[in-house]
């Protein structure tokens, strides 16, 4: 029998509004990544949802703490923000209060950490790929949090790009955890969520014997500093 959903869906319409950067809904659907970053970079993302984040905050400070292959970075540099940029892979934790006294004060933090232990990015144990738990990835992941926050000016946002997914048979819903560890931190979610996308996923490709609902999308969560 022929599947009833059509193979292109298009996006409900969105209501006018004053916005800067009206293409930003609920729905980020990137086909391509951008001239940002890299596609060879495991777990990177494109930097589409990230230019149209900055074009609607307009921040005139970025902080990267995450960087990965650079994509905020290099989004940055094409509007003119300047970005400052940290991974553990130069040596730099992003749990580290220390490292934040350099930084100065920011309007807006991309954080785009592991989704736990999807992919392991390095042996290094302070990489937030290799908590042991998931208890000790949000401990973590908290501390990042932290220290964001304690450098962002009193109207500055924090957007983390964060997915679900199925860890040894057991589903880990890290967007709701996220939502919940930054609570505990002093965080309230400024806008909708955003579920992203994801376009050519290496699992997309495979064929699997297991029967599961497979994930299309991760989210991002944009916080703000107030209680809920
Ligand atoms: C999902 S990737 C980011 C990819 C990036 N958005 C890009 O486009 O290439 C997560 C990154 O978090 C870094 N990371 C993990 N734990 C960290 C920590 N404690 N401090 C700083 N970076 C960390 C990893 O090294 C990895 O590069």
């Amino acid at each position: 029998m022929k599947a009833p959903f059509p193979k292109l869906i298009e996006l409900p319409a969105a209501p006018l509004n004053a916005s800067p950067a009206p293409e930003l809904t609920s729905i980020h659907a990137a086909r391509r990544r951008g001239p940002y970053g890299s596609s060879k970079y495991r777990g990177n993302c494109g930097g589409y949802l990230i230019r149209d984040l900055l074009r609607y905050y307009q921040p005139r400070r970025v902080l990267d703490p995450m960087t990965g292959s650079g994509t905020c970075r290099d989004v940055c540099k094409e509007l003119a923000i300047p970005c400052v940029s940290m991974d553990v892979r130069f040596g730099q934790d992003a749990a580290d209060a220390n490292l934040y006294e350099a930084v100065g004060e920011v309007d807006f933090a991309w954080l785009h950490p592991p989704y736990w232990r999807q992919i392991v990015y390095n042996d290094d144990p302070r990489c937030l790929s290799n908590a042991a738990t998931l208890d000790a990835f949000f401990v973590r992941l908290r501390l990042v949090l932290r220290n964001c926050r304690s450098v962002l000016t009193p109207r500055g946002k924090i957007a983390v790009l964060i997915g679900g997914y199925s860890d040894r048979g057991v589903f880990q819903p890290l967007p709701h955890l996220t939502v919940a560890a930054a609570a505990q931190e002093g965080l309230r979610m400024a806008a909708t969520e955003i579920i992203r996308l994801q376009y050519g996923n290496t699992s997309s490709s495979r064929t699997y014997r297991s029967s599961f609902i497979p994930g299309l999308h991760d989210q991002c969560l944009v916080f703000e500093s107030g209680r809920l």
